[in-house]
């Protein structure tokens, strides 16, 4: 005896009808990741234990029936912005935040002009014999110079990683520095680059709009009308004698607009968030003059700029309980080494 649910999306154009199963069986929660290119539509889906984060199986397409997915087929029916539906054996889900909307999973997803992401937490019967494949790495289902980049976004935004600024020191303590008048002119205070500057690319997440919620609209848009444009300024983890650029291809503000929309699905929450990426180096205070150049003092600490014209950053929509309000910001300090790129 099966009870069946009917769920009308839109205007009756798609019927999906849930086999809710009877017998309750013994389930282990797993998650679903789907990244996917907009222009050349290559798509993957990996499934990763939510213990280890191992990876127990994935493919380079919409389907995954290898392994211990033989039995229980994942096949993904979404548009280039992820939304859509999940199949899983002959469970049939909604992408949505809302398990009583999905059928029973809970997703977020985001999107920008080039790419898409969504991470499920799906559950699967015990007895499906789930281990991480043998080598543990995945090969890249993607060609060069399309590699996805949304899962780092989302996953820093999703941890809500509002890691506490380390290192930071007050060096408004410092001995103020004492202006004296040389035949090399007079000292005056400067902040240099610590040799290279050690960079790295980091992160500032920003909400730009309010949350709007779809209900039972089919679609819905959220815009610049629930936006707000932010202007990211430079920060560094001390007091810093002056703002510098290290050699760097970085500005010293940058501001992130309000002009992007995202839409979402029945009930999804929908918002828009903007990236702004930094270069992050290695500086230090201290006094210069025209003889005997500079002389540092007191301790070294990183000085975070905005990349110009905010290479490596842009917007992203977000879908999902992942909106959380407007002005919410967050840091990912986790990017690559090196300038902007
Ligand atoms: C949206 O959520 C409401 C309340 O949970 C529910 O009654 C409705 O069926 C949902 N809509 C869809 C399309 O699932």
């Amino acid at each position: 005896m099966r009870f069946l649910m009917l769920i009308t999306a839109g205007a009756g154009l798609v019927s999906i009808a849930l086999a809710v199963p009877h017998d309750k069986q013994k389930t282990q929660e797993v998650d679903v990741m789907i990244q996917q290119i907009k222009a050349t539509s290559e798509m993957d889906i990996t499934v990763l234990s939510q213990e280890s984060s191992k990876i127990l199986g994935y493919a380079c397409s919409n389907i995954l029936n290898s392994g211990a997915f033989a039995e229980k087929p994942i096949k993904a029916d979404l548009d280039e912005n992820g939304a859509g539906t999940l199949a899983v054996g002959n469970h049939m889900y909604i992408v949505n935040e809302d398990p009583e909307t999905s059928g029973g999973i809970t997703c977020g997803r985001t999107y920008n002009d080039v790419e898409s992401f969504i991470l499920c937490a799906v559950p699967l019967p015990t007895s499906l014999p789930l281990t991480p494949i043998s080598n543990g790495e995945k090969a890249s289902c993607f060609n060069s110079g399309n590699t996805p980049s949304l899962e780092a976004a989302f996953r820093s935004i999703l941890a809500q990683n509002k890691a506490p600024e380390t290192g930071m020191t007050d060096i408004d303590d410092l001995p103020m520095l004492h202006k004296r008048q040389t035949a090399c002119g007079q000292w005056s205070s400067d902040t240099q680059v610590v040799g290279d500057g050690d960079p790295h690319q980091n992160y500032l997440h920003t909400q730009l709009s309010e949350n709007v919620n779809c209900g039972e609209a089919t679609s819905c848009t959220v815009g610049q009308s629930e936006s707000i444009s932010y202007t990211i300024g430079w920060s560094a983890t001390a007091t810093a004698f002056q703002w510098l650029t290290g050699g760097f291809a970085v500005s010293v503000t940058w501001t992130t607009g309000d002009t992007y929309s995202c839409t979402g699905s029945s009930n999804d929450t929908v918002c828009v968030w903007y990236n702004t990426a930094h270069t992050a180096y290695t500086v230090q205070n201290g006094a210069y003059n025209d003889c005997t150049g500079f002389s540092p003092s007191g301790g070294t600490f990183i000085m975070r700029s905005p990349n110009s014209n905010n290479e490596g950053g842009g917007y992203n929509c977000i879908i999902g309980s992942s909106c959380t309000n407007q002005g919410a910001d967050y840091w990912d300090y986790n990017g690559p080494a090196g300038g902007p790129q």
